[in-house]
């Protein structure tokens, strides 16, 4: 696989290609999703679930993080890998200068952090300093305290109006990017269309840039044997991994997944 740049998954969005994205944590994985063609890899600090076995992210450290991005840096085959800043190691703009600068030096071409507009002067510096940033909205697990569960977020018209806008402030702030989890489908087709930058979503219908689902969960695997609305067991009639991931990859770039029956309404 050539490799993936902004500038890649930029062209992507204006050709109206789908940018495929998974979850991975280790060289391992990263060796094999490169091998199926998936364009990013997110080490996300949803490894403090599926690989540590706490019940929400907030345990996970930049420490951590840094690790996983290392092994995943050594695996990798041209993706562009994009990692999670942990709980609170962006609180202020100081923090997320310094717990990125982590990361990048472990491997990351890219960080993400989790909120709305209150991100942009963080956004603004870190893009100056050379940290391209996605910005992951709507459902954020690390606030999930706050936000009083793993609930589907921008349903009425005063939340849509106001991730509308965070969204728009924050690509003027320089957002590289950004990530919808959890939003109704229409809202974030829409968020899609008003912003030039991609937008990748997780549980918000096929009208994104493109999609992202936790490598564990596609592969059909769960601690709790539960799994969200919006996830699709790959592995289900695929006799490998390989197959599973090839399938994923497949399936995004032909619009075939997510289908409605993975998407919210408002
Ligand atoms: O950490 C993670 O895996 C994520 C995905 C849910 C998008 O942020």
């Amino acid at each position: 696989m050539p490799d993936i740049t902004l500038t890649t998954l930029q062209s992507l969005k204006q050709k109206g290609e789908k940018i495929t994205m998974l979850t991975c944590y280790d060289a391992t994985f990263a060796h094999t999703c490169c091998e199926a063609g998936v364009e990013v890899l997110l080490v996300g600090d949803s490894l403090g679930m599926v690989l540590q076995g706490h019940d929400s992210t907030l345990p996970v450290s930049i420490a951590d993080m840094a690790y996983h991005v290392a092994a995943v840096k050594r695996g990798n085959n041209g993706a562009l890998i994009l990692a999670d800043l942990p709980f609170m190691s962006y609180a202020t703009t100081e923090q997320a200068l310094s717990s990125s600068a982590q990361l990048m030096q472990a491997g990351a071409h890219m960080v993400k952090i989790e909120g709305a507009a209150w991100l942009a002067e963080s956004v603004r510096q870190l893009n100056e300093r050379g940290v391209p940033v996605c910005v992951h909205m709507g459902l954020t697990p690390q606030t999930v305290n706050v936000l009083g569960g793993y609930k589907v977020q921008g349903r009425n018209e005063s939340q849509a109006r106001q991730m509308r806008a965070d969204a728009i402030a924050l690509e003027q702030a320089g957002a590289a990017m950004l990530l919808l989890e959890c939003v109704p489908s229409e809202l974030a087709a829409e968020i899609s269309q008003a912003v030039k930058i991609p937008v990748i979503g997780i549980g918000a219908g096929s009208a994104t840039d493109g999609q992202v689902l936790v490598l564990h969960d596609m592969l059909g695997l769960s601690l709790s044997g539960r799994s969200p609305k919006f996830v699709k067991n790959f592995m289900a009639g695929k006799d490998s991994i390989q197959a599973a991931l090839s399938a994923y990859v497949e399936a995004v770039k032909t619009v075939t997944f997510p289908g409605a029956e993975h998407g919210f309404s408002a």
